[in-house]
């Protein structure tokens, strides 16, 4: 049903996409689906053809083969989807496009932008009146097609005007909601798409700590594994990653008969918005150790040459037996997995709170785990649980408070020191599991070694310190008398 565009073309579309790669052709496929008029538009023609032409029979698609007829097929206020690569591309398209709306467009970009850039751009179009949403999606391809989870920020009167598209065309979560909320203004979107982003990859992370202590202290073949994976996925740790693990690892390469995972080389790549989430971690000061770890594994698996120089390293002496069976470890590295994830999780949400702070955004820490049931790749029906405790405490100061969640991983503690004690002793290295308990034993100590990180700064610095017994900040005359004076 494409029409076909001139230059007096008819404003006859309710949105537009142009970036017509797979996400952005997918994207525009599934607004077309559900009814709308979607104006497509690409850099190269032929894709924009190709697309129609393929996939015209599923609904109302205007193909523009020139920015000035795409702008002209949109209704006003104009909403048009950019789908191009982060980056210099996202501000090309921009500056292509921006002379050509009018005040009260919307400009949407539903890449994966970094926060700083999206806060800039969103800027400099408010001073031309143009409304600039960073809108984060998440689910993949197949995810943009049939429903992703959508994360816009931008002002809450674009909102108006462009949401009810989105939630059209986002996944719904179990009790039919749609998966896509008003995150906040100019980068909050983007903020929390990355944030998801990090989680992704401390989840990523955990579970393959699971897969190699399962593999290699448990000794169970991969198929074995994945038969573990799909009985784990039937209870807490339900979730979208278990389930495509046990797929990959049921796998059998077609070329060699072997299992998928051993023909694969294990050097985990990155886009990057994992480090991202780290480095704006440490520049709000959120500690984020288990997405760090994650961010870290990846780039160690990297460095071929790190691993070959240190090759010949001993590991521990023997093979110290272990006191438990294979099953009963197992269901220990369930429990191990399941309280490491509701850390991960605790930072991450520590990090949207502090942002939100930070940037003025009033985040709803709840909304994000509703809008994080469906579509998104860390969907997980835990995440319906999170979302209760933040409605039953919005300001609750981390997950690791919520009740439910405290019994849970306090239940699961002996297991998750047993399963991380087994690791050290078979020199299995299982940094995810390792930093989500040291982040959960310095939380619950009553007191840290810090005290004494604070003395050394005041004897080599005078970097002063603060009393338990006092107010005010100390000095120690370390090289002399030793007598301590007030500083402030
Ligand atoms: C999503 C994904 C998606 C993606 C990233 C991660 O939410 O749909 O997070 O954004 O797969 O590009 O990729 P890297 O692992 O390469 O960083």
């Amino acid at each position: 049903m494409a029409s076909t565009s001139t230059s007096s073309t008819r404003a006859t579309a309710q949105i537009g996409v142009t970036g017509l790669a797979v996400m952005g052709s997918n994207l525009a496929r599934n607004f077309a689906r559900h009814g709308h008029t979607v104006a497509v538009h690409n850099r190269t023609h032929a894709r924009t053809k190709a697309l129609v032409d393929e996939h015209g029979h599923e609904g109302n698609f205007v193909p523009a083969e020139s920015a000035e007829d795409f702008v002209a097929a949109l209704q006003r206020p104009r909403r048009l989807i950019v789908m191009v690569k982060a980056g210099e591309a996202t501000d090309a398209v921009i500056e292509e496009f921006a002379p050509l709306l009018e005040e009260g467009d919307m400009i949407i970009d539903g890449g994966n932008a970094h926060f700083a850039d999206t806060r800039r751009r969103e800027a400099a179009l408010r001073e031309k009146g143009i409304h600039f949403v960073g809108a984060g999606i998440s689910g993949g391809e197949e995810g943009a097609l049939n429903g992703p989870s959508i994360m816009p920020g931008g002002s809450a009167e674009s909102y108006a005007a462009l949401g009810p598209l989105l939630e059209d065309i986002a996944a719904k979560a179990e009790d039919g909601t749609p998966c896509c909320t008003h995150v906040g203004p100019d980068g909050a979107g983007h903020f929390v798409k990355m944030v998801h982003n990090g989680i992704e990859y401390a989840d990523m992370q955990l579970i393959a700590e699971a897969y190699d202590l399962l593999r290699t202290v448990g000794g169970y073949e991969p198929a074995r594994i994945a038969e573990t994976f799909r009985t784990w996925n039937t209870g807490r740790l339900d979730s979208y990653l278990i389930e495509i693990t046990a797929e990959v690892l049921a796998h059998t390469d077609g070329a060699t008969g072997r299992p998928f995972v051993d023909v694969v080389a294990d050097e985990a790549e990155q886009k990057g918005t994992g480090r991202w989430t780290v480095q704006t971690a440490l520049d709000l000061g959120v500690p984020v150790s288990g997405i760090a770890e994650a961010v870290f594994a990846r780039s160690v698996s990297g460095h071929k040459d790190l691993r070959e120089a240190a090759r010949a390293l001993p590991g521990p002496a023997g093979e110290p037996l272990s006191p438990v069976g294979a099953e009963e470890f197992a269901a220990q590295v369930e429990e191990a997995l399941y309280a490491s994830k509701v850390v991960s999780y605790a930072q991450g949400w520590n990090m949207i709170a502090k942002a939100s702070a930070e940037y003025g955004w009033d985040i709803d820490l709840g909304a994000m785990a509703a809008i994080w049931r469906g579509g998104c790749i860390i969907r997980a029906a835990f995440l319906d649980r999170i979302r209760a405790a933040f409605a039953a405490d919005p300001g609750l100061p981390t997950l690791l408070a919520d009740k439910e969640f405290a019994d849970e991983v306090g239940r699961a503690q002996d297991a998750w020191r047993a399963v991380v004690a087994t690791a050290v002793r078979h020199g299995v290295p299982t940094p995810g599991f390792s930093a989500a308990l040291a982040y959960y034993d310095a939380l619950r100590a009553p007191r840290l070694p810090a005290a004494l990180t604070q003395g050394q700064r005041d004897f080599f610095g005078a970097h002063t310190y603060r009393r338990v017994d006092r107010e005010g900040s100390f000095h120690t005359h370390w090289s002399g008398d030793r007598d301590e004076e007030r500083t402030d």
